[in-house]
This record gives C-alpha cells, structure tokens and sequence, in this order.
C-alpha cells in the first residue's frame, strides 16, 4: 500500500517557514519558545513511523539516531551548534533517492505541499527521514545542564550555530547534493526576490547541486492567482537564477503559470475570476493560460 503524500505534510507553523525562508521573517515578532516539549518520543516515534510505515525497507536504528542527534545538541552552548556537530547523527540515517522527482522550492509552502500530494511523484526535503522526523520542531542544550532546555531558545538571528537552523543546512545540502535527473524548481512570483540568496535554496541547495548529475532543472514561477505579478521567467531574481544556472552549466527550463499548479491554486480557494478563466478552458479544452500575457516557457541547453 502507498502512503499518500499528504499524510506527510504537516501543518507547519511560522517558525519552520522562517527556517527554511530565514531572512525573511526577520522582523516577524515571536515568543521565544523553548525546545519542543516531548521531543524524545515525538523523534523517536516519528523515526519508528517512517521506517514502518512510510518507507518499510529502509533500516535503521532510531535510537542509535536520536543518541547522536542528543551528542550534537546537549552540553553545549544553545548557539553554538555547528552543521559538522551533526554529522555523526547524518552518518547514521543514509538515505538515497529515485531521479527526477526531486522538488525544490522557496516561499511557496502550501501550494508544494499540494502539488507534492498531487504529482506523486515529487520528494522534498519533508519526505526524506531527517526531514520527516524534525519537521515543525524546535530545540537546543544549555552549555552547563545535560538535558535540553525547554523554557526558552534563542532566536535565528541570535545566532550564527543555531541548532535548528545548522541541521536544516545539512539536510537541505545533503538533500541537493544527492538530487539528479530532472529536478524540479517552485518559485513565488508574487515576491520581491522570487529568488534570494539569503533563501535555503539560494545560499545551501542551488550551490550544492551537481551539475554532472542533474539533467535539467525545471523552474515553475508561480504568481498568487489574485496577484501581484512582480516576477516571472523574463522579470526580477529569476533571471539572475537563471544566469547562474547557466554560468554553472545547467540544462534548465523555465515556466510562468504552470497549468497544473493554476488549477491546484484554484481548488484551493476558488478566485471567481482568475479561476473561471481556468475552468472554462478546462471545459472547452481551450489553453486556459490564453488570456495571460505572462503565460510561457522559455529553455535554455
Ligand atoms: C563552541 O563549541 C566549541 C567546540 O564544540 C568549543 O570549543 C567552544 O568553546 C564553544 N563556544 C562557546 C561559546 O560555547
Ligand atoms: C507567495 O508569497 C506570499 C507571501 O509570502 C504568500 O502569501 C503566497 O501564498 C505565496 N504564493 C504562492 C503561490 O505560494
Ligand atoms: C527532463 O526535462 C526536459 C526539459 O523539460 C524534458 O524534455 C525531458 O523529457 C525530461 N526528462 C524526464 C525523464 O522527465
């Protein structure tokens, strides 16, 4: 039996989209909250959940995984953990993925989870075990106590070695460093900076893919159905990604108003006018981007 993906994405609150879109919550005003209460058994039982249920043939020790993850953490100062400190827990949860289904994104949160439920296809960085298991979590030590502290924990930009933040940087490098074959790449053109360097894309995943082993990477700007169009293929950050891509030796395609992901945008909350558009060409099996000016690919070799 298949595990349909949704089962995977989990409501994730602002805190985790501020970690994988850091430097742009930064004036975001937030409590201060302290390491996820039952963290033990929500990461060990994840751990358990996955390679039970999710993903049966892998082998892993959960514990053996946990023990590294708390080397890394405990007894240390809360700001003051490096991605190398999680290594050894790394080291301890291989894992390799099938080609071409690789999905990427920055700000554009919801919409890939329904599109990754949608094209089944698609692994993020969710579905992969590290992923799955700290998802939507928070933690870190104190410097002269064993245990974790769950009163408070400092903020990303209190730190330069925030626990959480170094082991979303490993997880996202390993994760680009493994992606091959087609990958695919959602952007939010209804952002200043669709691309941004500050982004976990932009600084730790675009730098660590290979071009050697990725046959193309496949953009898809996707603007807000109501708008603002500020970016596209043609228009803002995209182009300097798509220039970077190119200077790198990228194969690389680019798309405005992906078909698939308007109709999903428009399930998700019907916009009268945007999505009559989208339905009557549906129903007329008419291009229902016709009406777009912005509609359109572009290809690089
Ligand atoms: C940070 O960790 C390193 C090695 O783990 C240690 O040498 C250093 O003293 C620590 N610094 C602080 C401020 O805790
Ligand atoms: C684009 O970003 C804005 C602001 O963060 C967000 O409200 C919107 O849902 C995003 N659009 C898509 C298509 O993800
Ligand atoms: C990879 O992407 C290119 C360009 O979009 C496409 O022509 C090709 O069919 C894709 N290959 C696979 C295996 O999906």
């Amino acid at each position: 039996m298949t595990v349909p993906k949704t089962s995977l994405a989990f409501a994730i609150p602002t805190l985790t989209i501020c970690l994988v879109l850091l430097p742009l919550c930064p004036g975001q005003p937030r409590a201060q909250l302290g390491t996820t209460p039952n963290i033990k058994p929500i990461v060990v039982g994840r751990c358990y959940s996955y390679i039970s249920l999710i993903n049966p043939r892998l082998r892993y020790d959960c514990e053996a995984i946990w023990r590294q993850f708390e080397e890394a953490v405990l007894r240390q100062s809360s700001c003051n953990v490096t991605v190398e400190d999680y290594h050894h827990m790394f080291n301890a949860m291989p894992q390799s993925w099938p080609c071409d289904r690789f999905l990427f994104w920055s700000k554009t949160r919801t919409l890939m989870h329904s599109y990754a439920a949608v094209v089944r296809d698609f692994w993020t960085l969710e579905d992969t075990l590290v992923g799955y298991m700290f998802n939507d979590l928070i933690w870190c030590g104190q410097e002269d106590d064993s245990g974790f502290d769950f009163s408070s924990c400092p903020e990303w930009s209190a730190c330069r070695n925030h626990p959480v933040y170094s082991l979303w940087r490993q997880a996202s490098q390993n994760f680009a460093e493994m992606a091959c074959g087609n990958i695919t790449v959602l952007l939010n053109g209804s952002t200043v900076n669709a691309f941004s360097r500050k982004s976990m894309f932009g600084s730790v995943e675009l730098d660590g893919l290979n071009p050697e082993r990725v046959d193309y990477v496949n953009i898809k700007v996707v603007t807000n159905l109501e708008g603002p169009h500020l970016e596209s293929c043609s228009q803002g950050s995209v182009v300097d990604l798509l220039q970077i891509l190119q200077s790198r030796g990228f194969r690389w395609t680019c798309t405005d108003n992906d078909q698939t992901l308007m109709i999903l945008q428009c399930i998700q909350g019907p916009k009268p006018s945007s999505c009559r558009t989208c339905g009557n060409g549906l129903l007329d099996g008419k291009d229902p981007l016709s009406n777009e000016d912005s509609g359109g690919s572009v290809e690089a070799e």
